[in-house]
């Protein structure tokens, strides 16, 4: 397995595996790996020759009162876990060389990102399509995958992949959970034992709703209420930010319930912000 941290380099191994005929794969991180970023690592390894990791912390998608300073960081675990998995390249590139002094060019999104986690954190998509963009012009890939966990970024970078008209194939992996519901995350390791029993509460508030939609329930209202209800009943001290309903690619709201829909929250269990969905 290969460590590159200079972008110049990355590019140039990048060009070797195209003149060698072969395919990329690009997977984006930001690190802390947990089964759900090697799930996507396995994706890529099917639809591509060659997989390729980025782990990068990225400054501009937290904002000011977020957790970049303490974001989980465990460079040496992660590369540990990626050399097991077999992954060729791992790319980890520094801030300075990201955003060197003088800096000012950000892509943005304009309609998708301004509902759901563009209203609850400002600014947070423009630094994701911009160091996103930046990675797929620095390595090229021919395929990359993102994880549904994030579905509202999987959607915008999707779309900036095609109005960008990126070459590249676009790859949704879906979410993985851990035994009892909790979609993984690198924020769950901020959470005690005791804490963390109660933030299966979020998946069971929206399991418990997919299945009064299954019986009926077409009322966005009713349907967060039961969200709500049902997750105050495991963790009464949860904080919701939102809890939409939306269609699947275009993210608009609905106004009734039907098949195919997303159901998607954003919530603080115990302090720790945690986003997961359903798909109706
Ligand atoms: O999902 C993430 O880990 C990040 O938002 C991404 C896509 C790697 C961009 O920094």
């Amino acid at each position: 397995m290969k460590t590159i941290k200079s972008p110049k380099k990355m590019s140039q191994a990048a060009r070797d595996i195209v003149a060698t005929g072969r395919t990329l794969a690009l997977v984006p991180t930001m690190g802390a790996l947990h089964a759900g970023h090697l799930a996507l690592v396995d994706r890529a390894r099917k639809a591509a020759e060659v997989v390729a990791v980025s782990i990068f912390v990225n400054p501009t998608q937290f904002g000011p009162d977020e957790d970049y300073l303490n974001y989980p960081r465990d460079t040496r675990r992660d590369l540990a876990l990626l050399r097991e998995r077999g992954v060729e390249i791992v790319f980890l590139p520094q801030v300075k060389d990201i955003y060197p002094d003088g800096y000012e060019t950000f892509v943005t999104v304009e309609k998708l990102t301004r509902t759901l986690e563009g209203q609850s954190r400002p600014g947070h998509f423009r630094g994701v399509t911009t160091i996103v963009a930046k990675l797929f012009n620095i390595c090229r890939p021919d395929v990359v995958v993102f994880g549904q966990k994030d579905y509202q970024q999987a959607a915008v970078l999707k779309k900036m992949t095609t109005d960008l008209a990126y070459p590249i194939k676009f790859i949704v992996a879906p979410t993985v959970r851990e035994r009892d519901g909790l979609a993984l995350s690198s924020r769950n390791q901020y959470f005690k034992a005791e804490q963390r029993k109660e933030a299966v509460c979020l998946i069971a508030g929206l399991r418990t709703a997919k299945q009064a939609f299954r019986h009926g329930e077409t009322s966005v209202s009713a349907i967060r209420k039961i969200v709500k209800q049902e997750s105050r009943r495991i963790c009464p001290t949860v904080r919701f930010e939102y809890i939409a309903v939306t269609g699947f690619e275009t993210l608009a709201p609905l106004k009734t319930l039907n098949k195919g829909a997303m159901l998607s929250l954003a919530a603080r269990v115990h302090g720790v912000r945690l986003i997961d969905n359903l798909r109706l």
